[in-house]
């Protein structure tokens, strides 16, 4: 077989079959292929798209490119919840802990945040001594023991995604449906869980900026996890605003604390609510308004937050810093940002607001870059909010206080104001199973 050949196929708009799947994505891994054959065919793939059965061998091969987790020796099935990624999205924090309070085994493994989305890893480094690398064995054990885990993705998960999807990042790819369901479906996969909740988003914080997009790429991958016997779900949420009012890692943390303890209800508090019930109901297959049910108990009865605090502590975490949140260093500079003019908050974007939060120090440009645990954004006004000129829209943290300067005209570049109060989009929009 020739890569050469394979391009051409994908090329003139032929279906690849399974071996030329195959021997593409073994190439990649070991390195056979060179960089220009993988991204001519990513290209080819880009402009042609692929067929449903394409994206199962695509997904399979990558899958099977590196590491697949062996959970069986976890007692009862398993659950995963993946984000698409977004700004202020710290529901994996809520979610795990509400989950394993009402009895769900959960294995969460995240990445790191690039770009304007952050990272569930990064946040829960925030807390001192939290440790978000166990071995498998370890993984195993704490699952059994507490219920659930919180962990980086292991290096060996799906090499060959790893490959193309650093090579999509520069070659102007990534913004494919069938690539970009079939990488994360590949890791989904690779981590081994019995039952997997996507939490699809769209609007401007979001990958895919569309709510139709993004329903056709919820429905993708839920037609993936199906496909690999795992009870999939996918619920379509609304990040044309950031979630909560803290963006960037300790004040996620400390907002996440406030949402367990039952102090903090609104957005953020209701998404997690509903994320929770669709991860139980797959789990369990306990009708979802009980599971809501249980949910809301679990928070309301305090086991949720006991449930994180267990957590954190199996795997290092200082859980003082949870029960008195005033623990947490805070960043040394504050600046407000106040209202422009009269009239309604009619968009914020929140890719911006993202990019404003990276720039204080609180994300990465660059994979190499540290993050600032510190820095970010309290945002005291959000769309559909009335403000008057002068007004405090939100609160900018940092411990340079030279990076207001490039960060404030990005997080004002970011609002939009209106004479009228204009409809937003649900929340949550919708529900594929
Ligand atoms: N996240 C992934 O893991 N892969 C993509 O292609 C896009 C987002």
């Amino acid at each position: 077989m020739r890569m050469y050949d394979i391009i051409a196929h994908k090329r003139d708009g032929w279906e690849l079959t399974q071996s030329e799947i195959e021997f593409f994505t073994e190439g990649c891994t070991n390195g056979t292929i060179p960089d220009y054959q993988t991204a001519a065919l990513l290209m080819a793939i880009y402009l042609n798209g692929m067929s449903d059965n394409e994206i199962l061998n695509f997904t399979f091969a990558m899958r099977d490119s590196g590491f697949t987790a062996d959970l069986s020796g976890i007692k009862g099935p398993t659950v995963d919840k993946h984000s698409t990624g977004g700004v202020g999205d710290k529901t994996t924090m809520i979610v795990v802990p509400i989950a394993a309070a009402i009895g769900c085994k959960v294995v969460k493994m995240s990445g790191r945040g690039l770009g304007h989305t952050g990272g569930t890893v990064d946040k829960l480094e925030s807390i001192p001594g939290f440790q978000s690398e166990l071995t498998h064995k370890e993984l195993v054990k704490l699952v059994n023991k507490v219920g659930a885990c919180m962990i980086g993705h292991s290096e060996d998960i799906a090499p060959a995604d790893k490959k193309i999807y650093d090579l999509r990042d520069v070659t102007a790819t990534v913004e494919s449906l069938p690539l970009i369901a079939s990488s994360i479906m590949s890791k989904k996969l690779a981590c081994a869980s019995d039952c997997i909740l996507l939490d699809v988003k769209f609007g401007s914080g979001a990958l895919m900026k569309d709510p139709g997009d993004a329903m056709s790429l919820a429905s993708e991958m839920v037609k993936i996890g199906k496909s690999a016997g795992k009870k999939t779900a996918a619920v379509l949420t609304n990040m044309d605003v950031p979630l909560g009012n803290a963006v960037g890692n300790t004040l996620e943390v400390i907002e996440a604390v406030k949402v367990l303890k039952g102090e903090s209800k609104g957005p953020l508090y209701d998404i997690s609510i509903e994320l929770t019930a669709h991860m139980a109901h797959l789990a369990s297959g306990l009708p979802l308004a009980e599971c809501r049910r249980l949910s809301e108990e679990a928070v309301e009865n305090g086991t949720a937050f006991k449930k994180f605090k267990q957590i954190v502590k199996a795997q290092g975490g200082n859980t003082a810093y949870l029960d008195d949140t005033s623990l947490f260093e805070r960043a040394r500079y504050r600046c407000d940002v106040r209202a422009k003019q009269i009239g309604y908050i009619a968009f914020m974007d929140t890719h911006l607001i993202g990019d404003a939060s990276m720039k204080l120090g609180a994300g990465r440009e660059v994979k190499e870059d540290e993050i600032d645990h510190a820095a970010g954004i309290i945002i005291h006004k959000k769309t559909g909010d009335y403000v008057e000129p002068g007004q405090i829209i939100a609160t900018l943290y940092a411990n340079d206080d030279h990076y207001f300067h490039d960060a404030v005209p990005v997080f004002n570049q970011a609002i939009r104001y209106s004479d009228m109060n204009i409809d937003q989009l649900p929340l949550i929009y919708h529900i594929i199973k």
